[in-house]
């Protein structure tokens, strides 16, 4: 039996409170985190992947936690299938590549996987052993100095031509800022610095007077389209990179950059919420196409924005859009399949159909993931309340 959840927040004076919708069952989530782990093969799956197990499963190593630096292991905290992501990624990349992951075309997803190697080099217990930190570093130098950038300085999400990608801001500044935060001092400000003017840049390029990102800009083609996912990106990758800042040491010399970054989260969410249930087909979702009238229900999508809004409601002590959020979770549990496949999620490669039958969105598994840490972070900060439920 699931029960609906009252969260009781203080701050300052002001008590808040709402309802959360009863979360996913355990074993739907053992079988949406096996699929994943199954079917994740492109650079930015395994990213998204290793961010996922990491927040639900080790969530005292994830940068949402208020201790995630330094990140430290133990024998019940041991990240083994987040390490193994790292390992597998640096087993493979040849000598010379300085990405990641060679001849992906993307510039940014491979920075992806980054985390996780950042974290293998700093928890291992061989010091000698330099393969990751050589990598990451390899990593970061070729997106700040080999890959092209756009005349106002934003790194491009491609190799070879400039282009911006909403997806970018999920790939690379929470790799860059986590970075930063572990080398502290000045060279990690600077690092952190360098995060956050990627979300500035990319949102100064991709946002339009809607509130919502466009998908891609520049180069050879573009995508004037409001993609739901591509929000979702932009949205949950500008939060890591809060997050990122907000558990450094060095939080304080940030408090400008946490405040816009919040700002251009919420913003995303109130454009996207605003246009929830267009035509009334599915009840809580969005479209592939957030304002599109003619686009259809994307649960992918859903799902990682629904992850941002619990966590933002978290963060910020704010009931907003909760409503919003518990009926997309609504909506999202009838989604997965009793094989724990999402269902009806777009095709994460063409961006602009559905995925027919049998076929399967490994990005949309990790999103599950994502949500279900988001919900159970705001589950517990029920616990620090000092007001009693009634
Ligand atoms: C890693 O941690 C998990 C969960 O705490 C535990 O079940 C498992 O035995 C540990 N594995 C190793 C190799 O220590
Ligand atoms: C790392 O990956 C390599 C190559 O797949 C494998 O031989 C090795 O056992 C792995 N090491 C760890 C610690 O998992
Ligand atoms: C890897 O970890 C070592 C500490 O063991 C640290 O000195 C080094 O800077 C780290 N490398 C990176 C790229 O963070
Ligand atoms: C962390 O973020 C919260 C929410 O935005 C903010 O109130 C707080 O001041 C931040 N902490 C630091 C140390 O910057």
């Amino acid at each position: 039996m699931r029960f609906w959840i009252s969260i009781f927040l203080t701050a300052a004076c002001l008590v808040s409170s709402f309802d959360i919708h009863p979360g996913f069952a355990e074993d739907t989530i053992d079988r949406v985190r096996h699929n994943l782990i199954q079917s994740a093969e492109k650079s930015w799956e395994l990213g998204t992947a290793a961010e996922a197990l990491t927040e639900l499963y080790w969530p005292t190593l994830s940068v949402f936690h208020k201790k995630a630096f330094p990140p430290l292991l133990s024998a019940k905290v041991n990240a083994t299938d987040v390490l193994s992501i790292a390992n597998a990624t640096i087993s493979a990349k040849p000598a010379d590549s300085m990405s990641l992951i060679p001849n992906q075309g993307s510039a940014g997803d491979p920075a992806s996987i980054g985390v996780a190697v950042l974290l293998a080099n700093w928890t291992q217990g061989n010091r000698l052993n330099d393969r990751y930190s050589k990598a990451a570093a390899d990593q970061l130098k070729y997106l700040l100095n080999n890959v092209p950038k756009s005349e106002s300085g934003a790194i491009s999400h491609r190799t070879d031509e400039t282009q911006l990608w909403a997806d970018f801001v999920y790939m690379a500044p929470p790799f860059i800022a986590y970075y930063g935060v572990l080398q502290g001092n000045a060279d990690g400000r600077a690092l952190m610095q360098i995060a956050y003017d990627q979300c500035k840049l990319y949102r100064d390029a991709l946002r339009d007077e809607s509130g919502l990102w466009k998908h891609v800009v520049l180069g050879t083609w573009q995508d004037n389209e409001h993609w739901a996912t591509g929000n979702a990106w932009a949205a949950a990758g500008m939060l890591r990179v809060h997050q990122t800042l907000n558990h450094s040491s060095q939080a304080h010399h940030f408090a400008t950059q946490q405040s816009d970054l919040i700002q251009w989260i919420d913003e995303i969410l109130k454009a996207s919420w605003s246009h929830q249930n267009y035509q009334q087909t599915e009840d809580g979702g969005l479209r592939n196409v957030i304002d599109g009238p003619k686009s259809y229900l994307d649960t992918s999508s859903t799902t990682l924005m629904t992850s941002v809004t619990y966590r933002m409601a978290a963060i910020r002590d704010t009931a907003e859009f909760i409503p919003a959020a518990n009926r997309a979770l609504g909506l999202i549990q009838r989604k997965i399949d009793t094989q724990g496949w999402l269902q009806d999620a777009t095709n994460p490669y063409t961006f602009d159909q559905p995925l027919s039958n049998g076929e399967h969105s490994p990005e949309g598994q990790a999103f599950i993931l994502l949500l279900h840490a988001a919900w159970k972070g705001l589950a517990e900060t029920k616990k620090h309340s000092h007001v009693p439920p009634v």
